[in-house]
């Protein structure tokens, strides 16, 4: 059986996850170089053991035998990384988004297809073993007609300050998996995008050109609606919920809680809290998407998310963006237009 070969760049919070996932638990394939500049050899083996390391992303990818690259970066470098990786005929796996710049992740979109390589996006959310059900369940029709989709998604803390900084905002890092979910979930596209946002957690947040707190309207292709709420700050933990309205009835996926026990008494039901943050909210997801992603390329299926859904994403976060600074809906067929402006 042939292996999976694959570099990763990066070995942060994400990338930790995708190489642990990768060597213990799928033998079709295997991380076998790792590129990250901010570490240095003898670290990384003894936490990682003996793979090839390097601090220069070209070498691990260039490094004979390889099939696919697994870009675990900062945003700022995964357009660079995503090329590099198409140039040397390798498949990509690139965490969310390719770039900030909606021409140039449209350029790299075409050029993996041109380049007759995959490339899939880390929209991991996609395959959390609830909200595949619940989207498995609207495909049988067990709630009609869909007519409203509501995502909470609420992060239980500020990331620092210099990581808002370089994030592309509230709407290109966080809500983008919400825009993809709602995407995912609906099956149809949005025609328009109406968005607001507050400064409610930290001033610092608003002095770095960001927001905090966000509620944003999709409208579909049909008429039909998402709603989604977003805030950095949720005090009682990782906040990711979801209902689904349709003609014959309604699908709510609540948060995974630390534990099950229900504790009654005279003040009141208690419960404990929802999970920490998107480490353990979404292992299951994280597992799933890389079974995936390896599948593709061992058995040469298209990718479950390809590069177009991280365009469409990307357009969505723009035009939220635009809508919030313009205090108007705005309608997605705008964005090609002002993406340059806003980049
Ligand atoms: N899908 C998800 O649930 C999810 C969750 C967190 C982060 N992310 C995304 O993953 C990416 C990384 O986020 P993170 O939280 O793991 O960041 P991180 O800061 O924890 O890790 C990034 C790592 O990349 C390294 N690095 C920087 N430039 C590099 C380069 N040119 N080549 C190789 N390595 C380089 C850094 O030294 C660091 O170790 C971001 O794009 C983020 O949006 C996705």
């Amino acid at each position: 059986m042939k292996i999976i070969k694959i570099a990763l760049m990066g070995i942060g919070r994400i990338g930790k996850i995708h190489l642990r996932n990768i060597n213990q638990h799928f033998p079709g394939a295997a991380v076998v170089a790792v590129a990250d500049p901010l570490y240095d050899e003898e670290t990384f083996k003894k936490d990682h053991g003996n793979l090839f390391f390097s601090k220069d992303p070209l070498e691990a990818i260039t490094l004979p035998g390889i099939d696919a690259v697994m870009i675990c970066t900062p945003t700022s470098s995964h357009a660079t990384l995503i090329e590099a990786a198409i140039k040397n005929g390798k498949h990509v796996f690139c965490e969310k988004p390719m770039d900030l710049s909606l021409e140039r992740t449209a350029e790299l979109v075409l050029m993996a297809k041109n380049a007759g390589v995959k490339l899939m996006l880390g929209f991991n959310r996609r395959f959390d073993p609830d909200f595949m059900k619940a989207k498995k369940s609207i495909a049988e029709g067990k709630i009609g007609e869909v007519q409203i989709v509501k995502i909470t998604s609420r992060d239980p803390g500020l990331p620092p300050i210099d990581y808002i900084k370089n994030s592309g905002g509230l709407f290109m890092d966080m809500a983008i998996h919400d825009f993809d979910m709602a995407r995912y979930i609906m099956g149809k596209e949005v025609v328009e995008v109406f968005s607001k946002g507050l400064v409610l957690v930290d001033e610092a947040v608003g002095e770095a050109g960001d927001i905090d707190t966000a509620l944003t309207t999709l409208t579909f292709d049909d008429g039909t609606y998402a709603v989604i709420d977003n805030s950095r700050k949720a005090v009682y933990g990782y906040d990711q919920r979801l209902e689904i309205f349709g003609s014959a009835g309604m699908i709510q996926v609540d948060n995974n809680l630390h534990n099950h026990n229900i504790l009654y008494n005279e003040t009141g039901i208690h419960h404990a809290l929802p999970l920490d943050f998107f480490m353990d909210r979404y292992a299951k997801s994280y597992l799933h998407e890389m079974d995936l992603f390896i599948d593709s390329l061992v058995n040469d299926k298209e990718m479950p998310v390809g590069g177009n859904d991280g365009l469409q994403a990307t357009r969505i976060a723009f035009a939220a963006k635009l809508s919030m600074g313009e205090g108007r809906p705005v309608m997605l067929s705008e964005i090609s237009l002002t993406a340059k402006q806003l980049a």
